[in-house]
């Protein structure tokens, strides 16, 4: 999410970033919807942690929003909605362009206070859900070795079987993505839960 949100490697599988810490935090603080312990209502220390953890993703996320406007390319501003990476940091630094009429009018406060908020909904929407959603596939595959081999087949097909280039390949054309339709069936059928494709 790192990378689609803000452009950024963030090594949350190698590093302890800042940021993730935060972020896995600020959800531990956040108070659950059904409240399991009635006295968790007078925990008085989470609403400073909560608050505490938000402060340094926002402090992360604005650092991350201003090296973005500073390393910018001006001609990028009018581009960025035409190119095909459109990490939503770079959306959201053209907005503004537009809405300044001025690629080079620096992000305000109110303004950046929004990005910020929208670029977390972003990071919690995107990640966990694709996560949980991956661990689900992976399972149900384990649970039919001969659907894996079938989708093992059709990557195979159209990446070849040395994996390494796989990346690569994307980068040259990465409308090969869209020649992987059982792939697609299968990640479909597994958000609505259908079976269908795998029995
Ligand atoms: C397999 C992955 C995903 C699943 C299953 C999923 C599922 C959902 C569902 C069911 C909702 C509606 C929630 C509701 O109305 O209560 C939703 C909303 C949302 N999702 Fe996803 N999502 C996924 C990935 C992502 C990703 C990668 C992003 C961000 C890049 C994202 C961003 C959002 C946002 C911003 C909303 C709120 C939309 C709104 O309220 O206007 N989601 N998602």
């Amino acid at each position: 999410m790192g990378h689609v949100v803000l452009d950024t490697d963030l090594q949350t599988q190698t590093t302890k970033n800042e940021l993730a810490v935060s972020f896995r935090k600020a959800v531990e603080w956040t108070p659950s919807a059904v409240l399991i312990n009635p006295l968790d209502k007078f925990n008085f220390v989470r609403p400073i942690m909560h608050w505490y953890y938000q402060r340094k993703m926002n402090i992360y996320i604005e650092r991350v929003l201003d090296e973005r406007f500073e390393n910018r390319d001006a001609s990028d501003m009018n581009t960025a909605g035409k190119s095909k990476r459109k990490p939503a940091i770079d959306v959201a630094l053209q907005e503004y362009a537009e809405l300044t009429g001025n690629p080079n009018q620096k992000p305000d406060g109110a303004f950046k206070g929004m990005v910020i908020d929208q670029m977390k909904t972003f990071l919690f929407a995107g990640h966990d859900t694709s996560s949980t959603t991956m661990s689900y596939i992976y399972y149900l595959l384990e649970q039919h070795p001969e659907k894996l081999k079938k989708l093992q087949n059709e990557l195979d097909d159209v990446f070849g079987t040395d994996i390494t280039r796989t990346a690569n390949l994307l980068m040259e054309d990465p409308n090969l993505i869209n020649k992987l339709p059982y792939c697609l069936a299968v990640i479909k059928g597994k958000i609505i839960k259908s079976y269908s494709i795998l029995l």
